[in-house]
């Protein structure tokens, strides 16, 4: 069956030796592939004219919605190299469903989940050996969708443009585990009770880089959130979640309760963790109480996860009121196990038995 996404089969290709250097040493977000993938919305016509064409400069009215509103929301999943030669998405369904429920949050039109599925998987094909095949690389994929018509009106826009652009990557942090230090945001805020903290909508992030910048200028890889109201629970880093694992084997994360980003890493490992004879508690923690957990003892390691960051141990935490070590700075054993377990998986080299692998 042909697809909705033709493909522009007179797109310029980079040249070999600039491909070939690009997948040596990717590192995140810094080179973007050949291709792209865009799809309209009208109200009149729905979703229409999908193409696979050459990655390049957008054309965007400057008074678009996205621009002067924000009105953007996007996704970050990734296509991972096979033992065989092939590639395979993992849970991608999760986010196209994500993108469906951060677009009502901001007003947007969502993108069937058959046609966002699809927007991916036609540029994954096209751009297929871009796909990294290191140990600790592959592609991430960026789909996003956002308002186009010009307007000043506050107001949902009426014409969307879904988008999906590659980039070849190494994880955020780098492919080693070595341990990251965390700065403690006790003054900003990324996301309040009723806000947008749930979507993943560019303003979302946006909201996050002052803290980021601060936690930077203190010698810190990442700034973590506190919740606005009482400044007291933790809740995410800038841009991934955080879990916690105990002395007596249970493993901990903040519960989502519309503050914190639904992460299907996430997810994924707390399944993983159960599965591995963990208890596993979805419970608000207290940035306090943390700090006297590690210093105790009783908590003995840490570690953020996300698509982007996959599984990065945390070693020390700093604040204006805060300064302890994790696990004596050290990468922690269930960490490790719960990051091995995700990438073998992801990459088809263990047993998929949740059906999470979605081959190409
Ligand atoms: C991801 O983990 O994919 C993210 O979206 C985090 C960040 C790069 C925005």
């Amino acid at each position: 069956e042909a697809s909705v996404f033709v493909q522009d089969a007179a797109a310029p290709r980079r040249p070999e030796a600039e491909r070939q250097a690009a997948l040596r040493d990717p590192g995140f977000g810094r080179v973007f592939t050949d291709h792209m993938a865009t799809l309209r919305y009208t109200p009149d016509r729905g979703w229409h004219d999908g193409r696979i064409e050459a990655a390049a400069p957008l054309s965007l009215h400057p008074a678009a919605m996205a621009l002067q509103y924000a009105q953007l929301v996007f996704e970050g999943m990734k296509a991972y190299g096979l033992p065989d030669g092939g590639a395979a998405l993992f849970r991608p369904a999760e986010n196209a469903r994500r993108m469906q429920r951060s677009a009502a949050r901001m007003g947007i039109e969502p993108v069937p989940e058959a046609l966002f599925l699809e927007g991916v998987r036609s540029l994954v094909r096209a751009d297929r050996d871009w796909i990294p095949r290191q140990e600790g690389a592959s592609l991430y994929l960026r789909p996003f969708l956002m308002g186009t018509d010009p307007s000043f009106a506050v107001r949902p826009g009426r014409d969307y443009m879904f988008c999906v652009i590659a980039s070849p990557a190494a994880p955020i942090f780098g492919s080693t585990t070595k341990p990251l230090t965390l700065w403690i945001s006790d003054t900003l805020t990324r996301a309040a009770p009723g806000g947008t903290g749930a979507a993943k909508c560019a303003g979302s992030y946006g909201a996050s880089l002052q803290a980021v910048a601060e936690a930077g200028r203190e010698g810190c890889d990442q700034a973590i959130f506190l919740d606005a109201v009482e400044r007291r629970w933790i809740e995410e880093l800038g841009g991934m979640n955080i879990m916690f694992v105990f002395a007596d084997g249970s493993l901990r994360t903040p519960p989502l309760g519309g503050t914190i980003l639904p992460g299907v890493t996430r997810d994924s490992l707390l399944i993983l963790a159960r599965d591995m004879g963990l208890t596993v508690r979805e419970e608000p923690y207290a940035i306090d109480q943390w700090q006297e957990d590690a210093r105790s003892g009783r908590l003995t390691e840490a570690f953020a996860c996300g698509t982007a960051a996959v599984v990065a141990p945390v070693g020390q935490v700093r604040g204006r009121r805060h300064e302890f070590a994790i696990g004596g700075g050290q990468a922690g054993q269930v960490t490790e196990r719960l990051r091995t377990a995700l990438i073998e998986i992801q990459r088809g080299r263990a047993p998929d038995p949740h059906g999470w692998v979605d081959r190409l």
